[in-house]
């Protein structure tokens, strides 16, 4: 079977726009790299790195929210948009961070995030002082209370962090007052986009930064911004508000949410170098995520069905074609994704599967973590890479990615931040594991090289790094010709000269079960094995591998590129 990532793709890739097969490097600001010593990582961290990012051989990155902001959900709560945090750095140095990785040939992409701000931004601000139903309250959900009193939120919808997602306060009277809608913690009160001064605003953020040239955005909560008219109760035996949830939900997925991107898509389009956005849309299945992607909407969808996927060669196989065919009808192309700041890292997932149904942002949430193996965790996640990066249309990287960094385990109770963990009652340690700062050096100073400052100890960056977090290292991979980071850098060099990778068609091999194979054009091929150690077709020659190859036989939780002979 034959399927086409898009109605047309032009044929070269050179002729493409360049978000169809961009390989994007996600960089989690806070764990990245620390140049001013304060344990914390920041922009000029990142420039720092330009050099390991280039060689690594990435097209694009993108850099989770770096505004200023109160740091409760680590920057998802802005108190302002238009500037940079001060532990971050500067506008000014921002804009060099910008120039200079477009110099390095690397465009940029910024976080927005348009479904909530902080509490503490000055509309909120403002929002508290003023009486209800005034302009100022309008800017946000504000609703009156149900029951005697008002003593009831206005209807049952709760929290994705956990609790009710709305929030009582008390008026300029003194006395209990309206109720305000936080579908994330309750420092993040949710605009409300029927409010036209809303619309306008972000459409200036929008320019404020395609002004300094980014080249598009990753858009926070994409599928968030509109309520069902009414607010109506969920209907569902629980209600809570996961970010994937089974059933429709009156605040996801609403259609009045493609209006805001067809309106964006022109203010991008006014703009010259192919700017794009891309949408967090835990939406599902993949007719959902199309409609993000019609022509006059958004370039890139995160894939996370893909991401859900267990370490079986079954549900992997579904959801490629599922997401292609709903792709292909609209000639857009996927996104695939395995890692990001909000989910357990692949090394475990891949090794302790999932708890069905559930999306995989905590631990708890997998099998028994005393049955996990490192060694096998960190094989499958190596063969996962390459099989997402030979499948067509794009691919992000989650920052340690490259290093195969497995979920940190040991955060003790009382340095966890997410606040998951506090509005869960205790019970979800929420997502700090995927979150702790990079090991860039074997030796500890320096927090493993996190840190400019050789002082700070490995517990003293901002979570703390285990005491064995060097293993990981850069300095250790550098040189190791079989090291995951080296894989990564094969990879993508391998993907860039080849024609046939990125966007354009593939075609599923006939082969054993365990085992998921395609060919894409130029006699290339990547097979997966999931299953016993099975024989390679004859006469190949074999491109990668993401573990030894034992002869013609590709062993188990093995994946490999090759190139088919032409007969
Ligand atoms: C997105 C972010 C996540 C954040 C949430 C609320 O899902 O990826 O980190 O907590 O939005 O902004």
């Amino acid at each position: 079977m034959t399927i086409l990532t898009s109605s047309q793709p032009p044929a070269s890739r050179a002729e493409r726009l360049w978000w169809r097969d961009a390989v994007t490097y996600q960089i989690y600001i806070r764990s990245f790299a620390d140049a001013n010593g304060d344990g914390k990582g920041d922009v000029e961290g990142i420039r720092s790195r330009l050099p390991y990012l280039k060689k690594l051989g990435i097209d694009a990155i993108w850099i989770t929210p770096w505004y200023p902001s109160p740091q409760i959900d680590h920057g998802y709560d802005v108190a302002d948009y238009l500037n940079i945090e001060p532990d971050y750095g500067t506008l000014a140095q921002a804009e060099h961070l910008i120039n200079e990785s477009h110099e390095n040939g690397i465009r940029v992409l910024v976080d927005i995030v348009p479904n909530h701000s902080s509490d503490l931004h000055t509309w909120f601000q403002d929002a508290l002082k003023a009486a209800p139903e005034s302009p100022e309250r309008d800017r946000y959900i504000f609703r009156d209370g149900k029951g005697p009193n008002g003593d009831l939120p206005p209807n049952n919808w709760q929290a994705v962090f956990g609790g009710p997602a709305w929030e009582r306060v008390v008026e300029a009277d003194g006395k209990r007052g309206q109720w305000y809608l936080h579908l994330f913690a309750v420092e993040q009160p949710d605009f409300n986009w029927e409010n036209q001064e809303v619309r306008e605003h972000f459409a200036d953020i929008l320019r404020f930064w395609l002004d300094r040239g980014v080249d598009g955005f990753r858009i926070d909560v994409a599928h968030g911004m509109v309520k069902a008219a009414g607010l109506p109760d969920v209907i569902a035996p629980d209600p809570k508000a996961e970010m994937l949830a089974p059933e429709n939900r009156p605040f996801w997925d609403q259609d009045g949410v493609h209006e805001i991107y067809r309106e964006w898509r022109k203010i991008l389009n006014s703009y010259p170098g192919d700017r794009m956005a891309v949408a967090e849309a835990w939406v599902s299945p993949a007719s959902r995520i199309a409609r993000y992607l019609r022509p006059d909407e958004l370039a890139n969808s995160f894939n996370f069905d893909f991401l859900s996927c267990p370490w079986e060669p079954a549900p992997f196989k579904k959801m490629i074609e599922r997401s292609l065919e709903a792709l292909a009808e609209i000639g857009a192309p996927s996104s695939w994704v395995l890692n990001n700041h909000d989910v357990v890292r692949s090394v475990d997932r891949f090794d302790l599967g999932l708890i069905a149904g559930r999306a995989n942002t905590t631990l708890e949430r997998h099998g028994d973590p005393k049955e996990f193996n490192l060694e096998r965790g960190t094989k499958r996640a190596r063969a996962g890479a390459l099989l997402m990066l030979a499948l067509p249309g794009g691919a992000y990287i989650y920052q340690g990615e490259e290093l195969a960094l497995p979920e940190a385990r040991d955060i003790p109770e009382e340095r966890l931040t997410d606040p998951r963990w506090a509005l869960s009652e205790h019970t979800d340690r929420g997502r700090d594991g995927c979150r702790v700062p990079l090991p860039w050096k074997a030796d500890s100073a320096g927090a493993f090289g996190f840190s400019e400052k050789d002082g700070l100890k490995p517990e003293e960056a901002w979570l703390p790094q285990s005491a064995d977090w060097g293993i990981f290292s850069v300095e250790n991979q550098e040189d190791d010709p079989d090291s995951t980071l080296n894989m990564y850098r094969s990879a993508l060099k391998i993907r860039r000269a080849e024609e046939g990778l990125g966007d354009g068609p593939m075609t599923w091999i006939e082969t054993d079960e365990s085992v998921l194979a395609f060919a894409r054009a130029g006699n290339f091929a990547c097979y997966v094995n999931f299953g016993a150690p099975m024989d390679l077709p004859a006469n190949h020659q074999v491109l990668i591998s993401s573990g030894p190859l034992d002869g013609k036989v590709l062993p188990t939780d093995t994946a490999v590129w090759i190139r088919t002979s032409s007969e």
